[in-house]
């Protein structure tokens, strides 16, 4: 079984690719952020973005290390899959992950936890519900974009909004420190939680680039063909 799985990853790799010899790093899907042993705080990411990405950028021929919250999702093929809860989780495993080439923060991180979870279910009680008190996360992609040993040649983000996409998008760039941003429209009516397609404009410091309403699996591959031509540029 194991030898059977190690050969199927092995197949998913084009060993010749333009990533080839790079590492890569790519978070995806939500956080759970425990209120107790049996509740948590979610959103409504599927992963398929961030997964698609860590499969096209080891059909581009990446060492690729995917670390995952939540999802019902299979492991892509040919990507290492950490699976982690929460966000603190997912910050020491992209840690521990480095250093690599390229990194691309697809999660959709919870930005709050609850600041004391409970050890045991909270019961119901006659005084009413109970009040939770919210503590800020880490942002992954901040940390790492602020590293100064081990921060990857090339950082990438995503911007899910619901108003002024560009606009935003154009200030995470800045206080993120990372290098790209894509930015998506996350509103109800864009149907892009938990949908097949997805429309992104990219965000770098040189201008925006806004990219066809295409497959969330077409995304990512022109997300890393550009990463290779990126990275290749680099190198010269
Ligand atoms: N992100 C992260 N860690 C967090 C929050 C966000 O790594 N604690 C990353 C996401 O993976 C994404 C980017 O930061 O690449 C922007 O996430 P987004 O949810 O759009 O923005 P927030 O930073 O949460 O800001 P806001 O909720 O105010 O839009």
């Amino acid at each position: 079984m194991e030898i059977a799985a190690t050969v199927e990853t092995l197949a998913a790799r084009d060993f010749h690719g333009p990533l080839t010899g790079r590492r890569v790093i790519v978070t995806s899907g939500p956080t759970h952020e425990p209120i107790d042993p049996v509740r948590y705080i979610a959103n409504r990411s599927s992963g398929k973005q961030g997964h698609a990405i860590a499969e096209a950028a080891a059909q581009a021929g990446a060492d690729v290390t995917l670390v995952s919250g939540p999802v019902n999702l299979p492991d892509p093929p040919g990507v290492k899959t950490v699976h982690v809860e929460s966000a603190r989780d997912m910050l020491v495993a992209v840690e521990k992950a480095l250093p690599a080439d390229v990194a691309i923060f697809a999660a959709a991180v919870a930005d709050w936890r609850v600041a004391q979870a409970d050890s045991q279910k909270i019961k119901k009680a006659a005084g009413g519900a109970p009040e939770l008190s919210l503590t800020e996360n880490p942002d992954i992609l901040a940390t790492v974009a602020h590293k100064t040993a081990k921060r990857p040649q090339l950082v990438i983000g995503f911007a899910a909004e619901t108003e002024k996409v560009v606009e935003h998008a154009k200030a995470k760039l800045n206080s993120k420190g990372c290098d790209w941003i894509i930015a998506n429209d996350v509103s109800a009516k864009s149907g892009v939680m938990g949908g097949e397609d997805n429309t992104v404009h990219l965000v770098t410091g040189s201008g925006v680039e806004s990219w066809p309403k295409q497959s969330k699996d077409d995304v990512a591959r022109q997300l890393i063909t550009r990463v290779a031509a990126a990275i290749a540029g680099q190198l010269q």
